[in-house]
């Protein structure tokens, strides 16, 4: 009788498990930058038409708008790499992974973004060279119904369909020091006006 139930549980067993697509992740840190790898294995008792991909990230991270293009991602809010984190606000994206009325999800897809840390702006407290913050992972959704049109915006998250991380990500970026600050601008002004000299010089 345990053995009969035993081989009922096996067959069983990954019915149980597998009650959505399986996610694995890595994340590499490096300086400034994180680079986050995720893999999508499908879950092959349900039929998934549709996976989509919906992030968003706060004022202090950014990612690369040509690297967003790449993957054919709808941006909500504007990028400019250049703006330290109070000049900035929180963007998101969103982007179809797998698209099919016809082929169920069968194989694992894979994608990566880069993520970059803005500059934090100086804390009038000195003594604070660091700021630990947390790190926001894209939400991957999975639907039996057909993917939603991302042309014109990303729709509400479908809550019931989402696979999250449970990893807590954070990054610790450096802040700015008021001191250093009363050389670094002089010194960047300099080179600005250096580099346009020169240009102005060669282009003529
Ligand atoms: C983005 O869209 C273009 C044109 O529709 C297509 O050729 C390309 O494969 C898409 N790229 C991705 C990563 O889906
Ligand atoms: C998904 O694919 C179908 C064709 O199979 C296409 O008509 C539809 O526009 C696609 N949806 C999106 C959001 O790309």
């Amino acid at each position: 009788m345990l053995f009969i139930s035993l081989i009922i549980y096996v067959i069983l067993f990954p019915n149980i498990i597998y009650s959505s697509p399986g996610v694995s992740s890595r994340y590499k840190t490096n300086g400034f930058h994180t680079h986050l790898e995720y893999r999508i294995d499908p879950d092959l008792t349900m039929d998934s038409q549709c996976l989509f991909v919906w992030h968003r990230l706060p004022p202090y991270l950014y990612i690369e708008p040509e690297e967003l293009y790449q993957l054919n991602a709808t941006i909500i809010g504007s990028i400019n790499i250049e703006r330290s984190s109070s000049q900035s606000h929180p963007f998101a994206y969103c982007f179809i992974l797998y698209n099919s009325s016809k082929i169920p999800y069968r194989h694992s897809k894979t994608f990566s973004i880069n993520i970059h840390n803005r500059y934090i702006d100086p804390k009038s407290d000195d003594n604070q060279q660091y700021e630990t913050v947390y790190l926001p992972e894209p939400v991957i959704h999975f639907t039996k119904k057909a993917c939603p049109y991302l042309g014109s915006g990303c729709p509400p998250p479908l809550t019931e369909t989402g696979i999250e991380s449970p990893r807590e990500l954070t990054v610790t970026i450096p802040l700015g020091q008021q001191k250093h600050l009363l050389f670094v601008y002089p010194l960047t002004c300099l080179f600005t006006l250096i580099g346009c000299s020169l240009l102005f010089i060669f282009s003529r």
